[in-house]
């Protein structure tokens, strides 16, 4: 094996021993969808996978029961037109079928992992969005009644053990399906289809949204109704444990794990298929700011532990040696990534007391830079894909540098450069201007400076227990925050025609003041400066007058004094300040002109915090201009030339 496809495989070895060493299996964000009727079903389902696609995909599949009674299984590593590509001289006849996408966030994305997984009989095919937490139990008792398997997933653990009660109870598949999830802990959606029974589909659901829709002689099945609308506005979402046993001839039967019989909710979908597929929120963006809780309790899955008194990142204990030994850490990226850069120089540095440089991808690659085997370089990128920055890493790889990636797009090319890393779980972010994957980085960043200064003994268990419990509970204050976002929108409305905007912060929240700026600048082509507050005197305050919003980060922490005195020089020059404060704050809260009142977290973690309502102020005031949010004028989602 060539020496790049062994680092290859260490990196994605690496993910699958971090989804076993954490007791974290393989989880997916994924998109299902079914159809069973008259029509030939393979077009529907792949439009169908198509209009999943804001989900992110990285490997797709379909299975069929054939006009001939076959039950044949496509899938492919990489997008729908992979998948139709493949199939172009497959049999994909057949009025029945279900068809799934999977974007992994743990793993190398490959076909054997891809659904949907065939039972050994291979009479059933199965689909799945969750994670079968006790997997590894179930797949030890089926392997010790001689079933073997042909891919990591969790999933192929479900339909062999459906299989496995079925034929050794002699039973219906929807009993062993009802036995099987019975036995199941975790989240699951799910679609099985039996190819001696080529009338019927059972679906199930927990934890994992999965909605029927209703149309003439016709049952359409799909994760949300996006894939759906537009062949009927009728629609049952299964609720928790509900089974819908879905009958070409007897129509729709919803039952619970009991077979106890429940009384299908017909509903009418009101949202078109552009709001359906942003969840409701009227731009990715926006919704992206509101998934931040939920996507960094995943980007936490399996690094904090459930009693929040240990941060580990495998990546980091499995390089430990070469992490602990570096004369120093590089840094590269660009944009929003290097502001998290920033913000993780001053982590490492304060915590690990190893010297941190961050470094402009764009700048580092041509400037000829010292470097060699004894320095790490850290590579964050959402996407993976932009140029400066895969440039940079080889660069650095080329000179002995030891590379360490923090990215969001699994599989993409620069974690495929890096000797490890860890992604970031986010899930796929849509709107150009980057906000879930900002904190996700931070988060990141924050348990690997945790755990590097834990093996190097450089933090005390105090601080370090300190650090990891109010961590477990940022989600929960992200929550809290978001709850302002009307008071916010409120507040843009002033700052609509504003030509100029400056932002400033201290300490960990400079770098949030630069991102606070970033994101006005992209959104809503106001011009607008991040600097460290205490930098104005030194020429911008020049620019402070009665028209100059400034955005100040004052929150309770080490220089809440200095940032005070900060305000005070920018209101004696009639400037306009926003305080981002510590709820309860009475001393700045009387001499700013508005302020926005945050819960109060540690300063390490104040960016993970202070970073939303900068979001929500740049979307809203983009919004008010009625700038084109989700995709602003001259940029890209992922620069991939120079
Ligand atoms: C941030 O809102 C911008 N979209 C941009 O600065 C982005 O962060 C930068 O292009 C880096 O992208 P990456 O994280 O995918 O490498």
């Amino acid at each position: 094996m060539s020496n790049k496809n062994k680092k290859k495989c260490l990196y994605v070895m690496q993910n699958i021993y971090l989804c076993t060493s954490n007791k974290n299996i393989i989880a997916y964000m994924c998109g299902i969808v079914g159809y069973i009727g008259k029509r030939k079903a393979y077009p529907i389902l792949i439009k169908g996978l198509k209009r999943l696609e804001y989900r992110g995909y990285d490997s797709a599949g379909v299975a069929l029961i054939s006009d001939n009674r076959q039950l044949n299984v496509y899938k492919t590593k990489g997008k729908v037109a992979e998948l139709e590509s493949f199939v172009t001289q497959k049999d994909v006849s057949g009025t029945i079928g279900i068809a799934h996408t999977r974007w992994a966030t743990h793993g190398e994305p490959c076909s054997v992992n891809a659904h949907p997984h065939y039972s050994s009989s291979e009479k059933l095919a199965l689909i799945h969005n969750g994670i079968i937490e006790n997997y590894a139990v179930l797949k030890e008792k089926l392997q010790s009644k001689g079933y073997q398997f042909k891919s990591s997933t969790d999933t192929e653990v479900l339909v062999q053990l459906i299989e496995y009660i079925k034929v050794t109870n002699d039973v219906s598949l929807l009993t062993a399906v009802q036995l099987a999830l019975r036995e199941v802990i975790g989240a699951y959606a799910i679609a099985v289809l039996d190819k001696e029974h080529p009338d019927m589909i059972i679906a199930a659901r927990k934890s994992s949204p999965l909605v029927v829709g209703i149309g003439e002689g016709e049952f359409f099945l799909a994760s949300d109704a996006t894939p759906i609308v537009e062949y009927t506005d009728r629609v049952v979402y299964l609720e928790d444990e509900e089974i819908a046993v879905i009958d070409r001839e007897k129509g729709l039967r919803i039952v619970d794990l009991n077979n106890v019989e429940m009384t299908p909710e017909v509903q009418k979908v009101e949202l078109n298929l552009g709001q359906l597929e942003k969840g409701g929120y009227p731009h990715f963006m926006l919704k992206e700011i509101f998934e931040q809780p939920d996507c960094i309790r995943d980007c936490m899955r399996g690094r904090i532990n459930v009693d929040a008194n240990n941060a580990v990142l495998s990546a980091v204990i499995d390089h430990k040696e070469k992490l602990l030994s570096a004369k120093r850490f590089i840094i590269v990226a660009c944009g929003t990534s290097w502001h998290a850069g920033l913000i993780g120089k001053h982590l490492i540095e304060s915590y690990c007391r190893i010297p941190v440089e961050v470094e402009y991808a764009s700048e580092f690659r041509y400037r000829d830079p010292v470097i060699d085997e004894h320095d790490v370089v850290i590579a964050i990128s959402q996407s993976g894909e932009t140029a400066d920055t895969l440039a940079a890493v080889e660069l650095a790889k080329s000179r002995g540098a030891f590379i360490y990636g923090i990215c969001n797009a699994i599989g993409s090319s620069i974690p495929r450069a890096t000797h490890t890393g860890s992604y970031i779980h986010v899930g796929p972010e849509i709107g150009v201007a980057s906000t879930k994957a900002f904190t996700g980085q931070v988060t990141v960043l924050t348990i690997l400076a945790l755990t590097l200064a834990k093996e190097k003994g450089t933090i005390d268990e105090q601080t370090y227990l300190q650090i990891v419990r109010e961590l477990a509970h940022i989600p929960q204050k992200m929550k809290e925050v978001l709850t302002l976002n009307k008071s916010i929108s409120e507040l843009s409305k002033i700052f609509t025609y504003a030509h100029n905007f400056i932002y400033l912060g201290r300490g960990y929240t400079y770098p949030v003041a630069l991102e606070g700026a970033l994101k006005l600048k992209e959104i809503s082509y106001i011009h607008a400066e991040g600097y460290p507050a205490a930098e104005m005197k030194h020429g911008p305050i020049a620019l402070i007058d009665a028209e100059m919003p400034v955005v100040v980060i004052a929150t309770q922490n080490g220089l809440y004094e200095k940032v005070l005195s900060n305000i005070q020089e920018i209101k004696a020059r009639k400037g306009k300040v926003i305080a981002i404060l510590t709820q309860g704050d009475k001393i700045i809260s009387r001499i700013a002109d508005y302020c926005i009142e945050l819960p109060e977290t540690l300063e390490c973690l104040d960016p993970l915090i202070t970073t939303l309502p900068l979001q929500l102020l740049a979307y809203h005031i983009a919004v008010c201009k009625g700038m084109d949010v989700d995709q602003p004028r001259n940029l890209a989602k992922s620069v991939t030339v120079e």
